[in-house]
């Protein structure tokens, strides 16, 4: 008998492998210790949270975007003197000596948590500015924001929920946009996390987030998982709502688009609650702007992938107000699923050009399977992160909605008719008609066919 024998006898001879099973559990441990250290959503220590320097700061709009930018900030340290300082990114050689400076107001959030908001104000159209927050000693890095352009040429954003995936979700944001470098502001669908009164949750979508939202004004609706005091705390937006709402209900004007946010959390039935004053307020919001594009923004589809009962609400006692005031498209979230409709009136598929186009984004690592195919779908992809650029040329609007590499899984135009009946419009018209058929083949359809 050898020594193996002697101590592992064949019936236990399987205890040979024990020391290396042992081995291979704790070094999965260790690696998987390790992975979770280095996940950046998981990282707000990083991120400045608990380190006293300014954290977490987000570009958005309370007043005019064309002349005005909102800052804030977080501050863990509990120090009232926090300001900003900016000045035209033309003068800036590496210093703010000289800057103008706007004092912060601080708001306490949560258990010695700051958040800090400075509203700067007379600047120029269509400028850029560098600009710095924090204090003597603590000041952050400088950024840059852009005030918004009269002119009728620019990108702006759209993202559905996020809900979970934050650190996935902040890398595919910042490979958007640095691929898109013209982007000028983020418009969110709602449910940006998935447990709304959850300050660690919303430490890690401002972590994930941070390289973006210090750059482009982030202009979110809000969600059912994230219809809480924080997200009222953490978004400073414009507050032109109707009463009651002004915390999750606005609208705002950039270059010749008039966009609308509304919360469908309290979207309901005339004669019940607030219908009455939201209705009105939105109709009033719409029939006023003369711009050329109206743009809507909330969380649950009229028309949706899984049929529910909000979204039977919606059809009947809102999209009759919709379709009254002239919208062209409505981006929503909530199913997790990439959908596009075909331009839609009275619930009926209108010709091009006419009707509602209603897109459901999804843009976190949360995934439904897709729906039954309705006529009114012109495409639906199920489990795939996605983002939708949206790009405005005067009269034509054109959205690319693409996947978290990067690749196009669908796009459409409009064309208004103020760009005329000339050769080139209806190029044009003719080249956004042929575009989704471009990238059908990558594409995957649904079991339905439904293209
Ligand atoms: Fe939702």
């Amino acid at each position: 008998m050898n020594v193996k024998e002697f101590f592992f006898p064949a019936k236990t001879r399987w205890l040979t492998w024990l020391p290396a099973v042992i081995t291979f559990f704790f070094l999965t441990l260790f690696l998987l210790g390790l992975w979770m250290a280095a996940d950046p959503a998981v990282a707000v220590e990083e991120a400045g949270f608990n380190t006293g320097r300014p954290h977490h700061i987000v570009l958005s709009w309370t007043e005019d975007p064309l002349t005005t930018q909102t800052i804030s900030w977080g501050r863990s340290a509990g120090n009232g003197r926090d300001r900003v300082q900016y000045l035209p990114a033309a003068d800036f050689a590496g210093s703010f000596a000289g800057a103008l400076e706007v004092m912060g107001d601080r708001t306490e959030l949560h258990d010695g948590y700051y958040r800090f908001e400075g509203i700067v104000e007379g600047l120029n159209p269509d400028t850029s500015y560098v600009y710095r927050v924090g204090s003597e000693g603590a000041w952050s890095e400088p950024a840059d924001f852009t005030t918004a352009t009269r002119e009728s040429e620019f990108s702006f954003l759209y993202m559905g929920d996020i809900q979970e995936g934050y650190g996935q979700w902040g890398e595919m944001l910042e490979s958007v946009m640095a691929d898109n470098p013209d982007l000028r502001f983020i418009l969110l669908g709602g449910d940006l996390v998935d447990q709304g009164n959850s300050m660690e949750e919303w430490q890690q979508f401002f972590a994930a987030g941070q390289q973006v939202f210090r750059k482009l004004p982030l202009m979110p609706a809000v969600g059912n998982h994230d219809d809480t005091e924080f997200f009222r705390q953490f978004f400073l937006l414009p507050r032109n709502g109707p009463e009651g709402y002004q915390d999750t209900i606005y609208s705002f004007d950039y270059g010749n688009c008039h966009l609308t946010v509304l919360n469908s959390n309290c979207m309901g039935i005339p004669g019940i609650g607030d219908y009455d004053k939201i209705a009105g307020w939105l109709q009033e919001d719409l029939q006023r702007s003369q711009q050329l594009w109206k743009v809507l923004v909330f969380h649950h589809p009229p028309y949706p992938v899984v049929q529910d009962w909000r979204a039977e609400v919606l059809q009947k006692h809102w999209v009759p107000i919709f379709e009254e005031n002239g919208v062209d498209i409505v981006f929503v979230g909530h199913q997790h699923v990439y959908m596009r409709t075909r331009p839609l009136g009275g619930g009926q598929v209108q010709p091009e050009g006419e009707g509602i186009v209603y897109v459901m984004g999804n843009a976190g690592t949360k995934h439904y399977g897709p729906g039954p195919g309705y006529e009114y779908m012109a495409t639906q992809l199920a489990r795939v992160e996605n983002y939708q650029i949206i790009d405005i040329n005067g009269g034509i609007l054109t959205m690319t909605a693409k996947d978290g590499q990067g690749n196009v899984i669908d796009s459409f135009g409009l064309v208004k008719e103020t760009v005329g009946d000339s050769p080139s419009a209806r190029w044009l018209m003719g080249l956004m008609r042929f575009l989704p058929n471009l990238f059908r083949g990558t594409i995957q359809l649904s079991p339905n066919g439904i293209n």
